[in-house]
């Protein structure tokens, strides 16, 4: 098992100034190898990084290229257009050469000022109409042409849009908030991957589009940022699912056994009886890390669901019928699953900092969690967790939590947020620092968010390199291989989402010029993709 820390330097920096996420961990000191100062690659070692960088544009180191696939407002069909914010993206190939395949694209969010020109004041329907067919997903088919290029075919059958108005049922056998099916599904941030060759779509700020409530009664205890709540007057409990969609029908369902939070992704793995084990981490300072247990073999639907104990390495049940705590604060199991977080809480989860990406090492086994940051307890650049079940074995009720990594300075990233592991178990890491920080006071040396490759073996194991920066405001998100390990799908999302509006834009990407500054999915190439992967 390659076992790699934090550098001692950044490691002692970061337990100087934070203490919740991290304290309880089992890591020692004793455990971090030391570094060298301004230690480098090897010559041998094929990557030249790029430095941070201010520029407007997706900007690769040398050996790299890229091309964009489709963009924000991009027809894919004669009724439906490619959304807003990209982030997750997932590869089903439809031949064996790598050649042909359906894309699967998160939209996560949405820009008022760019979709539906709304800048303040009262929203009108039929502005947040027009914002409702920008969140969601999108079903793309593409092709790598003679070029070498990939390109959407427009009006593929398969191309198809999932929206904020596409009914969804839920996968269980209790209504929710009164229905058996949601209307819709957004804020879809990252997600994952099943066995059967199905996507997982995570919905993350679900808050941000129909508000929040403490029960499942009564009014509001929140409303939304975007207001939709005054026209749809649709439950919150509605959101904040993992959403399994199949790529070939645009079928989906929102599995409730895995809770409900602000889910960023979704791990799976499963074992040789077919039983499936998800890693699922909930995006907010102070929220947890959850783990479902399959009861059934290929299938997510029954299972039990379990969340971390850092401190103590052990994985808490969170079966009503086995915690006297959740019978006396929750009226069923399905209440408990509503209100995940509440309950997690009653049964002793360990607090983290931002729990976003959670990848599974294909060579290790061993699980990654990206904790982006607690900027309230001075945690500014985030971690990279590593969990160790015991005995290597997914179903154990005890692991061992380590730091893999220091987001700073001295590593070079900050806010760690999506992963990819290659098929050497190298890391591929798309950092956010949010668009209102960057450039600015603590995160100014990073400049704008990037994309860095993380070697897990050999010399130059845990160093971190830059291998992309992106346009204005962006983050980097979405990071797949094609199943040839030739290309490298990502997603720019959200550059110049700081533009003042319609009039001032703080970004051009990726048309250049005078335009719009527009989401987009692109496909990073060249033959360094070959040097470190092989
Ligand atoms: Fe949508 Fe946690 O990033
Ligand atoms: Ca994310
Ligand atoms: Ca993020």
């Amino acid at each position: 098992m390659k076992v790699i820390h934090a550098n001692r330097r950044e490691f002692i920096k970061f337990f100087g100034r934070s203490g919740i996420a991290i304290a309880g961990l089992s890591v020692l000191p004793g455990c971090v190898p030391e570094s060298k100062e301004g230690e480098s690659a090897s010559s041998s070692f094929p990557l030249t990084p790029i430095q941070p960088t201010k520029s407007d544009d997706l900007v690769l180191a040398e050996g790299f290229n890229y091309h964009v696939i489709t963009k924000l407002g991009d027809k894919i069909n004669d009724s439906e257009t490619y959304g807003d914010n990209n982030d997750y993206t997932a590869f089903l190939p439809l031949n064996d050469k790598s050649t042909d395949g359906l894309l699967w694209v998160n939209h996560e969010n949405i820009n008022p000022w760019l979709i539906s020109g709304y800048t303040g004041g009262e929203k009108t329907k039929e502005q947040v109409d027009i914002e409702m067919q920008h969140v969601g997903g999108s079903i793309i088919r593409i092709k790598k042409t003679d070029t070498g290029k990939w390109e959407m075919v427009e009006n593929d059958p398969y191309n198809r849009r999932l929206t904020a108005n596409t009914k969804i049922p839920f996968e269980w056998d209790q209504p929710i908030a009164g229905s058996a099916e949601a209307i819709g599904t957004l804020a879809n941030c990252a997600g994952g991957l099943t066995p059967w060759g199905t996507i997982l779509t995570c919905e993350e700020n679900y808050h941000n589009f129909f508000g929040l409530r403490d029960l499942q009664e009564g009014p509001r205890t929140r409303q939304s940022v975007h207001g939709w709540e005054k026209y749809y007057d649709h439950p919150p409990e509605h959101y904040g699912w993992v959403v399994e969609v199949d790529l070939k029908t645009g079928d989906a369902k929102k599995l409730v056994g895995l809770g409900r939070c602000e889910h960023e992704a979704a791990a799976v793995h499963q074992e040789d009886d077919g039983i499936c084990v998800v890693y699922t981490g909930d995006d907010k300072e102070g929220e947890h890390l959850y783990k479902f247990i399959g009861a059934e073999a290929n299938s997510l639907t029954r299972g039990t669901l379990y969340v971390a104990d850092t401190e103590n390495g052990k994985w808490l049940s969170l079966d009503i019928n086995e915690q006297p705590i959740l019978q006396q604060n929750f009226k069923d199991q399905t209440d408990v699953l509503v209100r995940v977080r509440d309950a997690a809480k009653l049964v002793g989860a360990t607090p983290l900092d931002r729990p976003e990406d959670v990848e599974i090492d294909p060579i290790s086994g061993n699980t990654f969690v990206t904790l982006t940051n607690n900027v309230a307890e001075g945690n500014f650049h985030g971690s990279i967790l590593k969990i160790v079940e015991k005995n290597g074995d997914k179903r154990s009720l005890e692991f061992a939590a380590e730091v893999f990594a220091v987001g700073g300075e001295e590593i070079g990233f900050s806010c760690p947020d999506n992963l990819a592991f290659d098929k050497n178990g190298n890391i591929w890491l798309a950092c956010d620092i949010s668009g209102s920080k960057m450039n600015k006071g603590e995160y100014a040396p990073f400049k704008n968010n990037g994309l860095y490759f993380i070697p897990t073996a050999g010399e130059n194991a845990g160093k971190a390199f830059q291998i992309a920066s992106g346009p204005h405001d962006c983050e980097i998100t979405g990071p797949t291989f094609s199943p040839d390990y030739k290309t490298l799908f990502v997603c720019v999302q959200h550059p110049g989402s700081e533009s003042e509006g319609m009039n001032s834009f703080t970004s051009h990407w990726p048309e250049g010029g005078d335009t719009l500054p527009r989401s987009a999915v692109v496909a990073i190439q060249g033959e360094m993709l070959d040097r470190l992967i092989g």
